[in-house]
């Protein structure tokens, strides 16, 4: 449950502190208090897989004088015979963490990402800053979701339907087409580009809805945003990353495949993030409740906001776009944190990354 690019520890890979490698044991060490009070100055950063990301976020910790340990959610658990607080949280012993950076969530059944998810609500509930909030993440998780709370706070994105009924499904497929639109068929719960088909007028001929017994029994149509699609000029996404409610980094993923995650081979292309962008993807993060997150836009000249915005990232990864830009992504999101979540005084916290 992160977005698209393409993961994994690499070279560089580093251990898995705290969790795959150390689980946690009945009779821990007793850290902190005994009401297991935050550990003073451990963050916990959620992942399911070290390497860069987690790097780059221990380091900036580190520089602030806070230590990070990576813990998997999955190896959490909810133990009410074992602590005060009823969590167990691998390489925190009987403490809590000061804050918890969510950097990446495994899938699994329902039942798994239930209780991964109910760490996450457990740790709000007992005082830790969670970054981003699972409710965010549930929002932004959820595309049928998404859409509605863009739509709800007037963000433009395109007109969308999430439905069960496959006969109303395949009404609404006719309308559009009649229209002139393809709609995208998409997973609820996809990411990194997978999944994704286009239905209706699709270049010249109609492409049919596939049985909605091969997509989850549901149907999440968004109406095609067309783009300019050739070798000399292949169409373009725009993904801004807002941290702490201001944008503070754009780049273009280009491709002249309709589909322009980089994990389906998009370029990361530097660009400028002129003010009507950054207000766009401001709202977007904003209307989902994100205290940081990757905003996906489409260029719409159809709009009169020039864009629509398709995607909210709540777990966004940000390499490609740390490739493009100048400042230290992972530093803006942890001193974002640590001012605006924790109260830590941090010197010149966001001023590094917010340049119009
Ligand atoms: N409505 C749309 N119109 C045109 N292109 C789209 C549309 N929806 C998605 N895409 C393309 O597909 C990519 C992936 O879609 P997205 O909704 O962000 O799903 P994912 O969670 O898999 O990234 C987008 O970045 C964009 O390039
Ligand atoms: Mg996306």
């Amino acid at each position: 449950m992160q977005d698209g690019e393409q993961r994994g520890p690499g070279p560089g890979g580093e251990p898995c502190c705290g969790s795959a490698a150390t689980p946690a044991q009945d009779g821990e060490r007793v850290e902190g208090g005994p009401g297991g009070a935050p550990s003073a100055a451990r963050v916990a950063i959620f992942t399911d897989e070290t390497g860069w990301h987690t790097r780059r976020v221990r380091q900036a910790l580190a520089r602030r004088g806070f230590e990070g340990r990576c813990v998997d959610l999955a190896d959490c658990r909810f133990d009410t015979a074992a602590s005060p607080h009823g969590l167990v949280i691998p390489g925190f012993g009987r403490s809590l963490p000061r804050a918890a950076l969510v950097r990446g969530i495994a899938g699994g059944s329902l039942e798994q990402i239930t209780k991964r998810l109910g760490i996450l609500h457990a740790l709000r509930e007992l005082g830790v800053p969670v970054y981003n909030d699972a409710r965010a993440i549930e929002r932004s998780v959820d595309k049928a979701m998404t859409s509605f709370l863009l739509h709800r706070a007037g963000v433009p994105t395109p007109p969308t339907w999430a439905l069960e009924d496959e006969a109303q499904a395949r009404r609404i497929l006719m309308r559009e087409a009649a229209a002139g639109h393809s709609l995208v068929l998409k997973p609820m719960f996809g990411s990194q580009g997978k999944g994704l088909q286009r239905v209706g007028a699709v270049d010249g001929g109609f492409v049919p809805l596939p049985p909605l017994s091969t997509v989850g029994g549901l149907a999440y149509l968004q109406r095609f945003v067309p783009q300019p699609e050739s070798p000399t000029a292949p169409g373009f996404d725009w993904r801004v990353l807002v941290v702490g409610g201001r944008a503070c980094a754009a780049m273009k993923r280009v491709s002249a495949h309709w589909i322009r995650n980089v994990a389906r081979g998009a370029r990361c292309v530097p660009c400028v993030l002129d003010p009507g962008l950054a207000a766009l993807a401001e709202a977007a993060a904003e209307a989902l409740g994100m205290d940081y997150a990757g905003v996906d836009l489409l260029p719409d000249c159809a709009n009169p906001y020039g864009a629509q915005v398709i995607e909210v990232n709540g777990v966004a990864a940000w390499r490609g776009l740390q490739r493009v830009t100048g400042f230290d992504i992972a530093q803006a999101l942890v001193d974002d944190l640590l001012a605006r979540r924790l109260g830590v005084a941090v010197d010149g916290a966001l001023a590094q990354v917010c340049h119009f």
